[in-house]
């Protein structure tokens, strides 16, 4: 087994149907994954399968309680393996992005806690959690989508998950940039053509084109991933070209 996930949820439903389709689903029929779900209702403390209750200081909504949520990893723990990493999927955590993905991969079991109504006690999370992670500036009802989006981004970096390793390589983030746009049959749709390099034109012109192209929508749709970018005259050139003017902010070189 390459890798082992367990989401600690109420809503385990959610994770099973998502883990049942598509790639990720197959690469658990594969034995490349394990994905297990652990539901915390079932490590409630009293008879009523009460998890939650009101928070300390007033304001509304409810806090998923500590000895439920403790259970629920400690049952987990029993299994006898290594520690495994824990990550509370939260909108106030680090902002997940491919490099924290592949790091993510690395690990042999990951437990992927998944919070609700206004949270989780925060004495619980300093005992258990060894990051906070958030899927996005936006806030979801619950931490399973963002559980699903997590397992989803980390499996595919996982060897034999991918039909071909290769597809990896070259797509968005993985340096630093955006993947250039893509084209299939046929040449020329509604009017609109094919680039020609990508028709005519040799291996070499094609990754440059590529390369550049990818430059320039990093350049156009995420400025705070170019910004980390040091591109050489003749890239800035071809930026200036596409856009039709010298960018403000392009250096004097
Ligand atoms: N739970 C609620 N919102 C979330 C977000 N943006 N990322 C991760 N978990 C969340």
């Amino acid at each position: 087994m390459e890798l082992i996930f367990t989401v600690l949820t109420l809503f385990p439903k959610q994770i099973s149907d998502f883990m049942e389709t598509s790639i990720v689903g197959r690469a658990t029929k594969k034995g490349l994954l394990d994905i297990r779900c652990v539901d915390i209702r079932d490590h409630a403390d009293n008879d009523h399968g009460k998890v939650d209750d009101t928070l300390y200081g007033g304001g509304k909504g409810m806090l998923l309680a500590c000895e439920p949520v403790y259970r629920a990893w400690n049952s987990v723990l029993s299994g006898g393996d290594v520690k495994p990493h824990t990550v509370y999927l939260s909108p106030k955590g680090k902002v997940l992005n491919q490099d924290k993905v592949i790091e993510l991969s690395q690990h042999k079991h990951l437990v992927l806690l998944c919070g609700h109504y206004e949270g989780i006690d925060q004495r619980v999370l300093d005992s258990v959690v060894d990051e906070e992670i958030s899927i996005g500036d936006y806030v979801l009802t619950g931490g399973e989508v963002a559980a699903c989006v997590v397992i989803d981004a980390v499996s595919r970096m996982i060897p034999g998950v991918l039909p071909d390793a290769s597809a990896y390589e070259n797509e968005s983030h993985m340096h630093g940039t955006l993947e250039s746009p893509h084209y299939t049959k046929p040449d020329e749709w509604n009017g609109i053509e094919v680039p020609e390099v990508l028709r005519n034109g040799h291996h070499a012109e094609i990754e440059k084109w590529r390369r550049l192209e990818g430059l320039y929508l990093t350049y156009k749709n995420r400025k705070d991933l170019f910004e980390k970018l040091e591109l050489t005259p003749d890239e800035w050139a071809y930026i200036i070209q596409r856009e039709g003017q010298k960018p403000r902010e392009m250096p004097e070189i």
